[in-house]
């Protein structure tokens, strides 16, 4: 399977849901092999793993160069994708994941795209992101994207200090603190939607 973070908006948390997905994925039982290609030439997740002091269960690698073998890719993209390299993403993806801030104006930016989105309604996924306490906006901008037809995960990613500050340690969430093991609990969320619809073809 081969997942692919794209958006139209830079600063999303393209990279920090590759990373997370990886973790759930690589530790999930039964375990996956899982690796991360960094498609972005800002090298995040590269700089990121190899600013880790702590062994990774997942390979992360340049994505321009050979892949080890893999059951789950994940590929982390640029800040952001033009709209006509969507096509190409779509094409080699299994699946492709649109994090979108929940904000209005992030919300708009991804409806805009919606035309280039809707042809492919079980390959494109939007994971709404900076969640705040309640459901409020999330529900709103849930609700704006079922009325255009564009698919988007049952919850999302909560907006919290536990990311940047997991970020600095090189760790994803999960092995960082208690409030991370909780924060964790929104991608473990998302992955097993995943798995689910890959099962099920
Ligand atoms: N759920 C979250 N809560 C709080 N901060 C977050 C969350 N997700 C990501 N961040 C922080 O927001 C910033 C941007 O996240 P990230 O780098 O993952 O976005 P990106 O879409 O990959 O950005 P770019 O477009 O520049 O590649 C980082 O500092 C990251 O630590
Ligand atoms: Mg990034």
């Amino acid at each position: 399977m081969i997942i692919t973070l794209a958006s139209f908006k830079g600063g999303v948390g393209k990279t920090t849901t590759a990373i997370h997905l990886c973790q759930y994925f690589a530790t999930r039982k039964p375990k996956l092999k899982v690796v991360l290609a960094d498609g972005d030439p800002n090298r995040t997740a590269i700089d990121w793993e190899e600013s880790s002091q702590f062994d990774l269960p997942f390979a992360v690698v340049d994505a321009s160069e050979d892949l080890p073998k893999y059951d789950v890719l994940v590929v982390d993209t640029p800040a952001r994708t033009e709209p006509d390299e969507l096509a190409d993403l779509i094409e080699t993806s299994t699946l492709v994941i649109i994090p979108t801030k929940v904000d209005i104006f992030d919300v708009r930016a991804t409806l805009a795209l919606g035309d280039a989105l809707r042809p492919y309604p079980h390959k494109c996924r939007i994971l709404l992101t900076g969640l705040p306490r309640g459901k409020r906006l999330y529900e709103s901008a849930k609700q704006l994207f079922d009325e255009q037809g564009l698919k988007s995960f049952d919850g999302g990613i909560q907006q919290l200090a536990v990311y940047r500050d997991a970020a600095y340690e090189g760790v994803p969430v999960g092995r960082y603190n208690e409030a991370g093991k909780k924060a964790m609990a929104d991608y473990e969320k998302i992955g097993a939607q995943i798995l689910k619809g890959w099962k099920n073809g």
